[in-house]
């Protein structure tokens, strides 16, 4: 269980980006985290995945726990949560394909055919000598995945994973996530794409001026409150 209890996120510039956030993220269950652009999806992702305050700066009131214990220190987070970031392409830190999918499991010295292993399962080990800087927005969002799937992390948390991807790209990323959820992972996933929520998603939290507004996947048939929360309902998409 992943769960957050008052928590708080204050910027080193002083902008308070969330308020009071507390929620239980039972194992195995897709959470979706949804609102208008600054509602603080990004920024709740990052501090469920303790990439705030441990990498990136800022003032933190509350709790975050896993199965009762604060976050694990950098160096060996990966290995319990695994984060993709909005900004996927900058996320690359290798010449190929190959190298990046290794990353994670290297720095944390475990074998390759972890990353051989989670690159054919997201079908990108066809691409293993490609180029980074060459590869499609979807190819790149499912090599990193498999690089951070290859450290056998129990939670994912995604931040709009479908931002930069075609129809087919799409469809894809939601096969690759339906196939994680069977197999037990916990997902945390920020995003607008109401429609990818409204397939994978066991609950939805709707987050407005960095506080939660409303739960429960219900609103996703409520136009009008979504209309309120500034996000597009699945039958506009
Ligand atoms: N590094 C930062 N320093 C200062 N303020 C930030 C930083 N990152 C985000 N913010 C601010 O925090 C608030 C929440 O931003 P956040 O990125 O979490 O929203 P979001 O819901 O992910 O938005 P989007 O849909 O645009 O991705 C916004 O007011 C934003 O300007
Ligand atoms: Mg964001």
């Amino acid at each position: 269980m992943l769960e957050c209890e008052g928590l708080s996120v204050t910027y080193a510039d002083g902008r308070r980006a969330l308020r009071g956030i507390t929620l239980r993220i039972p194992s195995g269950s897709f959470l979706g985290l949804c609102g208008a652009n600054g509602s603080g999806k990004s920024t709740l992702a990052l501090a469920l995945s303790g990439v705030i305050p441990q990498a990136i700066d800022a003032q933190v009131g509350g709790a975050v726990l896993l199965d009762g214990k604060p976050l694990p220190p950098l160096n060996e987070l990966a290995r319990s949560v695994g984060v993709l970031f909005q900004d996927a392409e900058a996320q690359i830190v290798s010449v190929t394909a190959e190298e990046e999918a290794a990353f994670v499991t290297d720095n944390l010295g475990m074998p390759k055919r972890n990353a051989v292993r989670a690159m054919r399962m997201m079908g990108v080990l066809p691409l293993r000598d490609r180029l980074t800087n060459e590869l499609s927005g979807g190819e790149i969002q499912r090599l990193l995945l498999s690089s951070i799937l290859a450290a056998e992390p129990p939670i994912l948390i995604l931040d709009e994973p479908s931002a930069f991807l075609d129809s087919r790209g799409v469809r894809d990323l939601y096969g690759a996530l339906a196939r994680l959820k069977k197999r037990g992972k916990t997902v945390v996933c920020a995003e607008q794409n109401t429609k990818l929520l409204e397939e994978l998603a066991d609950d939805v939290v709707f987050l407005k001026n960095g506080r939660i507004a409303t739960e429960g996947k219900r609103i996703l048939s409520n136009h009008s409150m979504l209309h309120s929360l500034g996000v597009i309902s699945p039958n506009e998409l």
